[in-house]
């Protein structure tokens, strides 16, 4: 067997490719198998990032990073990472193959579980990124997840979510139903996209990031708060849960959130819009929730005692 050579890398991981193969989503985190490059892909990495984050990333982000004590030179083990994380907020890393479904992916965020992806990028192309990697994953995301408010906000969303598909088994006609999943999934990860991955926050008389999609991205995230380019509108649920997004180019809009409890309430505002029927009918166009989304809310188990 070669694969103790062959790496973790995105485009060629002979391990994933074995994992996704036999259907296993939730995985270990085959250490051993990171080649020198991954690690040095890391370094280069998180070496070209830390002067960009101390300029441009939100605070709680950059005292989560220290909280996590990450190894700047190598590839984090998730179960060091837990190690820190975990006592901070009760969240941990859960490695997994790759895609989740929406729904399995919302209620990993329910039970302070987020799922990981433990491929790490081709060094040739630091910044070309189709999909997450570990560096999106470990060093964009889970320093957010630290901050104790920040974690009951991704605990709240994984809850509305629940309650998404809860409602949705009460929908008799299934056209019917598999309709308003789609929107509700669509309202769902817009408000994921423009919050959690790529959301702006005031920082006194300053702006600065706290979405994972900016904090992994050497480009992106200077010029979503430099560019003149850019559009920054205050964080209006309306608007965001209509809005389509592309996702292999810098975002052209972005919105600004006033603070964390700001955020927080906003997930409360979701709810009740989605109780309230709100999400049934938003705007078409992208994200196109696939099959295995749709089928991810319509299985989703119902609420059992407790
Ligand atoms: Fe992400």
């Amino acid at each position: 067997m070669t694969a103790v050579h062959a790496g973790l890398t995105t485009t060629k991981a002979p391990f994933i490719e074995q994992a996704q193969a036999n259907g296993e989503v939730f995985i270990r985190q085959p250490y051993e198998l990171y080649s020198p490059e991954n690690h040095e892909t890391w370094r280069r990495l998180y070496a070209r990032m830390m002067p960009r984050w101390q300029k441009y990333a939100n605070r709680r982000f950059l005292a989560g990073l220290s909280k996590l004590a990450m190894d700047p030179h190598q590839v984090p083990r998730l179960e060091d990472v837990n190690r820190f994380l975990q006592p901070l907020s009760g969240f941990s890393a859960k490695a997994v193959s790759g895609y989740v479904p929406a729904y399995v992916f919302f209620d990993c965020l329910r039970n302070r579980a987020f799922p990981t992806t433990i491929t790490i990028r081709d060094g040739q192309t630091l910044d070309y990124l189709p999909e997450p990697d570990i560096f999106h994953d470990i060093a964009g995301h889970v320093p957010m997840h630290t901050d104790r408010v920040f974690a009951d906000v991704l605990v709240r969303f994984g809850e509305v979510a629940r309650r998404a598909a809860e409602l949705a088994h009460e929908v008799a006609d299934e056209t019917e139903r598999i309709r308003r999943v789609e929107s509700n999934i669509k309202a769902l990860a817009r408000f994921f996209w423009f919050t959690i991955e790529f959301g702006l926050m005031r920082e006194g008389q300053e702006l600065r990031a706290y979405g994972s999609g900016l904090l992994s991205s050497y480009g992106e995230l200077a010029h979503s708060l430099e560019s003149p380019e850019v559009q920054r509108f205050p964080l209006q649920l309306e608007w965001v849960i209509n809005q389509y997004f592309e996702i292999h180019h810098y975002q052209p809009l972005l919105f600004i959130a006033e603070s964390f409890d700001h955020l927080f309430a906003q997930v409360d505002e979701l709810e009740r819009w989605m109780l309230e029927g709100r999400l049934n009918n938003v705007s078409p166009g992208e994200p196109h929730a696939d099959e295995r989304d749709l089928w991810s809310f319509l299985n989703a188990e119902r609420r059992g005692p407790g």
